[in-house]
């Protein structure tokens, strides 16, 4: 018997998967509204313009590349921690939040649940119903059980407050519970900022650990306004643990960066927690790649170019806003049956369409449309030259 005869085949990802599958597709007029990844109106990924000039400054600059600190390069932690927790937050300044640059807001996610498994003996984390396609992949990876909280109501496309709160109420002590900071992902529904201080003021309570996934922040209404969630469980002095990724807001998506950051109640626990980051990361991908991370720092350092960046990230929102507005009209001019306004309401990326498996799977055989198998759209791939091939096809599946 060969040694790797025993290994199985495994399913392809649900998300990333599909875009293997629509580039092998013949069809000229197939559409990939699969993975979320910025697309312009002309259907490209850009890179933004801060992001190019500073690659023009780095490769002028002739860096080297030798490696970087565990924990990543201090000048690019300190402009991650600004911008998550805020210019003047004080545990900046008293050392009280231990980060890491990780290789994207992916490696943030994992690398906190080794941190809680290994490092505080967690058992169960909670996530919400439904959720990004990947988290329960890589926290039962990481040894955690997984448990799920209600969040969305199918029928009305909004927050089930009642049911989560209901639920995080009865969740056992200083268990993890993992949130979307904005941009629920794949819903696009967030909780107001009055909902997140019941969120927080619960958490407080049941003493949860909260683990909060920032993957979009600028694309809800701003960088600054998004950060209602960290906000929230800051006022309530609480320890939490925050991925963010530079992936969608900067666009660095192949890039890989991202941060942990873990708030801890003083600088010695920092100290110690940071300590065991590192040893996480050590044994496992030993230290960060640095390019996107000099990319980074090199734009938030210049005053100009974090200018162009604000001005960059907001063109994206609002982009993905008007788009959200012609697909709702779309929609409707195609004659799809039902009232389609829940589109515009939804924050970030994704629009949770409500198509089923079925109807989801029909796009794809009959009209090399490609959609995750939830109903999630990536809105930003939507353009005016599939946007009215695209409402036709959708209003046909809905007749099936
Ligand atoms: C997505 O949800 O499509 C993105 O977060 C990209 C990914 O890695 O799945």
């Amino acid at each position: 018997m060969n040694l790797f005869e025993q290994v199985t085949a495994a399913p392809p990802d649900p998300i990333l998967g599909l875009t293997e599958a629509f580039r092998n597709d013949p069809n000229p007029d197939k559409i990939n509204l699969t993975v979320g990844v910025y697309q312009d109106a002309t259907g490209t990924a850009p890179v933004l313009d801060c992001v190019r000039e500073a690659e023009k400054r780095l490769a002028a600059a002739n860096g080297s590349k030798s490696y970087l600190p565990i924990n990543g390069h201090p000048d690019y932690i300190g402009h991650t921690q600004k911008l998550v927790f805020g210019e003047g937050d004080e545990r900046i300044q008293t050392g009280c939040i231990a980060s890491a640059h990780t290789p994207g807001g992916t490696g943030g996610l994992r690398l906190a649940g080794d941190f809680v498994r290994q490092c505080l003996g967690q058992r169960t984390i909670w996530v919400s119903n439904p959720t990004w396609a990947n988290h329960q992949g890589i926290f039962s990876r990481a040894d955690l059980d997984i448990a799920v909280y209600p969040y969305y109501n199918v029928d009305s496309h909004d927050l089930n407050v009642e049911g989560m709160i209901t639920v995080l109420e009865d969740i056992p002590e200083n268990d993890v519970v993992l949130f979307h900071a904005c941009c629920h992902n794949p819903t696009g529904v967030d909780p107001s900022e009055e909902i997140w201080k019941t969120i927080a003021k619960v958490c407080k309570e049941r003493r949860l650990l909260p683990i909060i996934d920032f993957a979009y922040q600028g694309f809800a209404t701003g960088w600054i306004d998004d950060a209602v969630a960290i906000r929230a469980f800051s006022e309530y002095g609480m320890e939490f643990l925050v991925c963010s990724s530079f992936s969608k807001n900067f666009g660095l998506y192949q890039d890989r960066v991202g941060t942990l950051h873990v708030v801890a109640k003083n600088p010695g626990e920092s100290k110690r927690i940071l300590s065991q980051l590192k040893v996480l990361v050590r044994t496992n991908y030993s230290n960060p790649p640095a390019h996107g991370s000099a990319i980074v720092s090199t734009v938030l350092n210049d005053r100009d170019l974090t200018q162009q960046w604000e001005e960059e990230l907001k063109a994206m929102r609002t982009r993905i806003n008007s788009v959200r507005e012609q697909f709702v009209d779309g929609l409707s001019k195609a004659g799809a049956p039902g009232d389609f306004s829940f589109i515009k309401e939804q924050m970030g990326m994704f629009s949770f369409s409500g198509l089923t498996p079925g109807q989801v799977q029909y796009l794809r055989d009959q009209y090399s449309i490609y959609i995750v198998k939830s109903g999630r759209i990536n809105v930003a791939g939507v353009n005016d030259r599939n946007i009215d091939r695209l409402c036709s096809a959708i209003a046909d599946s809905l007749k099936m």
